[in-house]
């Protein structure tokens, strides 16, 4: 019975081609061997050695920046004195005052609908939703027409699976993702290959969790349409070079998706430096709330692509016979949006961008080289995943402890993390696992914070 049912879920064909394909498209026939080295790389570390006069992000104390998210000063909810380590950011991040207060403020003092009222609140509400896009647009080097506000990254995959990938792609078409993607970046492309009889193929990474570039060329061929990647593998760190993945996808005629959830709250992002054609985020991932996020796709893309949700809003005018719709963005957001979380996203993007982008990827790199070199002096500990182009998602086992001991053992000691197979599992099992321990880090996290997790695993690793 389970068998005949993994046999349903897996009817569509899947290519783990690593060997690469038969007849490459040509313009990846004559693309230069080489590709230029990631555009992450212009952030350098400092020379830091995890003292505590380190925690500084730009011109700000890491200290100063903890006491704008009351959650830290609250502790847990039912024992104040306890004192939250949150290490579990690339689950989701805490929220500074001005986002949670911006949203209140929606709600207290603005709230209207959008796009339907002849008042003045209606017409506030308007300019406040219209600006966020602005604000969001601009934070990623983008036209506020081509960014889609949508619920977060999934939802943002899922819109350009159906609008952008289905209409394309016919049987024995070529899907190319990775194997570090998350499931969200998998499964919606599987759906569409299954009922098209298309097909996916997927890019391995080396021992080190990075992609490897010639290999990844060897993937295209003229049948590939569609390449889904992502910025930042949420399970093992790793950045992956997606410029150069982009221009690859881009020589041979398929669209690119960049899936940026890891990536948008740890490394600048400019949309025009990357050559991609569509790139998706979730607020809740960059300090602002839950059920908001975006999508941006470049002007053909979004002429190209077909309705996603149909109703109101996305209408330019309707009969029973045929309905014409708007133009981008309101084309692909059909009903009432999530007004006040959109507002809410733009004050979080404006708090972390007067922080400034480059200030806290250097910050979070160094912070990440400093943990990992702490974790592994632990006995027995194996991180999983050594990139040497990463990001604060670091990744571990512990030999003779479970996956629950160990996360059972820290929450004893209010350190929060992910436990798990992190929706990735592929890439999980690449390493011959189903499950590990993940710390995330963010822009408040210190030294002491990475102290206190070594700290708690030596004292486990004893035991
Ligand atoms: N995608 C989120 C994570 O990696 C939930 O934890």
């Amino acid at each position: 019975m389970k068998r005949k049912l993994l046999e349903e879920m897996n009817f569509h064909p899947v290519l783990e081609a690593y060997e690469g394909v038969a007849q490459p498209c040509e313009g990846i026939k004559t693309a230069r061997e080489t590709f230029a080295t990631s555009e992450a790389a212009d952030v350098k570390t400092t020379d830091f050695d995890g003292s505590r006069a380190a925690d500084v992000i730009g011109d700000r104390s890491v200290a100063d920046i903890r006491a704008d998210f009351p959650i830290f000063a609250a502790g847990d909810p039912e024992n104040p004195a306890r004192k939250t380590i949150w290490l579990d950011n690339a689950s989701t991040t805490q929220k500074p005052r001005s986002v949670i207060d911006r949203e209140a403020n929606f709600y207290a003092r603005e709230n209207s609908n959008v796009k339907r009222g002849a008042y003045r609140l209606a017409s506030n509400a308007d300019k406040l939703y219209e600006d966020a896009r602005s604000s969001v647009a601009r934070f990623i080097g983008a036209k506020p027409q081509n960014l889609i506000f949508t619920r977060g990254a999934t939802e943002g995959i899922n819109l350009a699976a159906q609008a952008t990938l289905r209409p394309l792609i016919k049987r024995g078409d070529e899907i190319i993702v990775t194997i570090l993607e998350h499931h969200a970046n998998i499964v919606p492309y599987q759906m569409i290959a299954a009922e098209k009889g298309a097909i996916l193929r997927v890019a391995p990474v080396r021992s080190d969790g990075q992609i490897d570039l010639a290999k990844y060329k060897k993937l295209f061929s003229p049948r590939a349409k569609f390449a889904a990647i992502a910025h930042i593998s949420n399970a093992l760190g790793t950045i992956l070079p997606i410029a150069e993945m982009a221009e690859i996808a881009r020589l041979c005629g398929a669209k690119v998706l960049i899936d940026a959830a890891q990536s948008i709250s740890h490394i600048p992002i400019d949309v025009r430096k990357i050559g991609a054609d569509i790139l998706v985020f979730s607020g809740h991932k960059v300090y602002a709330p839950f059920g908001i996020g975006a999508l941006w796709a470049n002007d053909e893309t979004l002429e190209l692509a077909k309705p996603y949700h149909g109703g109101g809003n996305m209408i330019a005018d309707v009969t029973f016979t045929k309905t014409l719709y708007q133009k981008a963005p309101n084309k692909f957001e059909a009903g009432t949006p999530n007004i006040a979380g959109a507002i809410a996203l733009a004050a979080a993007l404006e708090y972390i961008g007067v922080i400034g982008m480059k200030n806290i990827a250097r910050y979070e790199s160094d912070l990440t080289r400093f943990a990992i070199s702490e974790l592994s002096k632990i006995d027995g500990l194996r991180i999983i995943g050594n990139a040497s182009d990463r990001a604060g998602a670091i990744s571990f086992v512990m030999e003779r402890f479970s996956i629950e001991e160990i996360a059972g053992f820290l929450n004893e000691r209010d350190i929060c993390l992910r436990a798990g197979h992190h929706c990735a599992q592929p890439i999980l099992r690449f390493f011959g696992l189903e499950a590990t321990l993940r710390a995330s880090l963010g822009l408040y996290n210190t030294v002491s914070e990475i102290e206190a997790l070594a700290s708690a695993l030596r004292d486990l690793a004893k035991n």
